[in-house]
């Protein structure tokens, strides 16, 4: 595993979300990763960030809240689709889903939450603000596609602290 530059590696990411990364949680001795579609990387407070959008409804919303840091792992394309399935449809209060898919925990310094070995890229954040949405702010057409269920998103901004990649 060594340390790259974030910027360099931002169109793995972009490329990859359609598809699905891992966002990883760690709340206690608990570790819980689920499937994300969504992510904006970017530069804000002079800072690279990663923002992530997580459903009240989500095990993993429990988990980010009672943590200040996450990780995003990004699977080489094409690969890992039965693991990213798995991990988009199953929730952590039911499975161990680390157990399940075979993934190893692979833990850096400068981070309590471990990447997905597995991976190819890996984002270490540190989290700096959230923001829950406003449904009335919410066009009309997005209410309805989108939030018909009132399971809005709560966005969570994360401070970049390291970018890895597998050797
Ligand atoms: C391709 C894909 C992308 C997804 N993107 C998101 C996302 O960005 N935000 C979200 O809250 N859920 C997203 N989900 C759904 C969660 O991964 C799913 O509900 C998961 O089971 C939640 O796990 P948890 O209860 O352990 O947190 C996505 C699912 C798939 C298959």
């Amino acid at each position: 595993m060594e340390k790259v530059d974030f910027n360099d590696n931002l169109n793995k990411l972009t490329q990859q979300l359609p598809q699905g990364v891992f966002l990883t949680v760690k709340d206690g001795e608990k570790i819980n990763t689920m499937t994300i579609g969504w992510a904006l990387s970017g530069r804000i407070w002079n800072e690279n960030c990663l923002l992530v959008a997580v459903r009240y409804s989500r095990h993993t919303y429990e988990m980010m809240e009672n943590t200040d840091e996450f990780v995003v792992s990004v699977p080489k394309e094409g690969v890992m689709k039965k693991e990213l399935s798995f991990c988009g449809t199953k929730s952590g209060r039911d499975f161990d889903k680390f157990n399940e898919c075979n993934l190893t925990p692979f833990y850096v310094d400068e981070s309590n939450v471990p990447l997905i070995k597995e991976c190819d890229l890996h984002f270490v954040c540190k989290k700096v603000y959230q923001q829950s949405m406003e449904p009335s702010l919410i066009g009309a057409d997005f209410i309805h596609k989108k939030y018909c269920d009132k399971d809005y998103h709560v966005m969570y901004y994360g401070q970049v602290i390291s970018t890895y990649k597998n050797d």
